[in-house]
């Protein structure tokens, strides 16, 4: 089976407040499935904490290929556990997919869809929508360093910041023709160039190469400490941010904040034509797992996402709409102010539905 034909989605729970926020964003792409007849195959992964403790095995042999080769995308919940506090397993898992499958673009919408949820005063729906690319495959998360004359007093450790050519321009070009697709305006490039001067220099030359095949579109670079000042200050300067790894991990949360919280934020790892991974931006938040406390939203925005992906542009607006529609009658987790639990709140959004 090629990818292109694919109906499978790989759907892993994974632990704390993962299954519960999965359960609520399944039952809201069951019914836009069987209701629009879209013909997909959900295959439930039991890959966590709990298996990885009783098997020492994070991914089963041969279980990265066959998400490679038989899936059209992969749904996400959230990893970590305190029993395995080395994240071993979510690293495995998590950053493995990342890598293996090659995901590049890590794609982080910010995106308010009601203005009460905002922490910024006096900022609307208007001013509180961009886009964040984050690289996903290099920078500081590939793992290369070592340890030396470890727990000594003279003890060095060097963790290094890895940017290359092709992966560089591979993600600022997608940040463009995102921009050119969608109708935005502008394209932001946020680094730390004046301290970084090796991979700032690469990222800065690349950028602007990358912009000049792009007339249409203004292009402007800023400082990541300046850029985390200015998400607060003047939401509304920004339609497309492109950044790093690290950096952009640390501008999604506040991103993710500008929408309501972590609770409300969507995400995807692509690679542009090939298996896709969608996952809230919230972790697995341990402590509430089990209770039906945790928000669903930033899940089954995740399905949402993942259906656009798919090519189900119109299934995924009625997804958003609803998820609007919910908030606005205020039937919610605590989190935004309502008084549901995860339960109610992911039914709350599926009575909403309109396809
Ligand atoms: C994220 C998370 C992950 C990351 C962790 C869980 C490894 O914070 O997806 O933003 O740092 O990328
Ligand atoms: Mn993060």
């Amino acid at each position: 089976m090629t990818m292109k034909t694919s109906k499978k989605i790989a759907v892993i729970p994974g632990d704390g407040i993962g299954p519960e926020v999965i359960d609520a964003g399944l039952s809201v792409l069951n019914h836009v499935n069987d209701a629009r007849n879209l013909g997909l195959e959900l295959v439930l992964f039991g890959w966590n904490a709990d298996e990885y403790l009783r098997t020492g095995i994070s991914i089963p042999p041969g279980g990265m290929d066959d998400i490679r080769n038989n899936y059209a995308a992969v749904y996400l919940g959230a990893f970590g556990d305190p029993r395995v506090p080395d994240m071993k397993h979510a690293a495995d898992i998590l950053l493995g997919m990342r890598f293996q499958l090659d995901l590049y673009v890590n794609y982080r919408p910010v995106k308010l869809l009601n203005e009460r949820l905002c922490p910024l005063k006096g900022k609307t729906r208007q001013d509180v929508d961009f886009v964040i690319f984050r690289e996903n495959t290099e920078g500081a998360y590939v793992g290369m360093g070592g340890h030396f004359k470890k727990g000594t007093s003279d003890e060095i450790a060097i963790q290094e910041d890895v940017s290359t050519r092709k992966g560089v321009e591979r993600i600022i070009r997608h940040a463009f023709e995102y921009a050119k697709k969608t109708g935005r305006k502008s394209v932001c490039m946020s680094d730390k160039n004046n301290v970084m001067r090796f991979g700032g220099d690469l990222w800065l030359r690349t950028f602007e190469e990358v912009a000049a095949e792009y007339p249409g579109i203004e292009h402007f670079h800023m400082f990541v400490d300046a850029l985390t000042m200015q998400m607060v200050r003047a939401p509304e300067m920004f339609e497309v941010i492109v950044t790093n790894n690290m950096f952009g991990d640390i501008v999604t949360d506040l991103g993710a904040a500008l929408q309501g919280g972590l609770g409300m934020a969507a995400s995807g790892n692509i690679h542009p034509g090939k298996v896709s991974l969608f996952e809230p931006i919230h972790g697995s938040a341990p402590k509430y797992a089990g209770k039906d406390v945790a928000n669903p939203i930033g899940a089954i925005l995740t399905a949402a996402m993942m259906l656009e992906y798919l090519g189900n542009t119109a299934e995924a607006d009625a997804i958003e709409s609803a998820v609007v529609a919910a908030i606005e009658a205020n039937e919610t987790t605590h989190d935004l102010g309502g008084n549901l639990g995860t339960k109610a709140a992911g039914a709350a959004v599926l009575k909403r539905v309109e396809l």
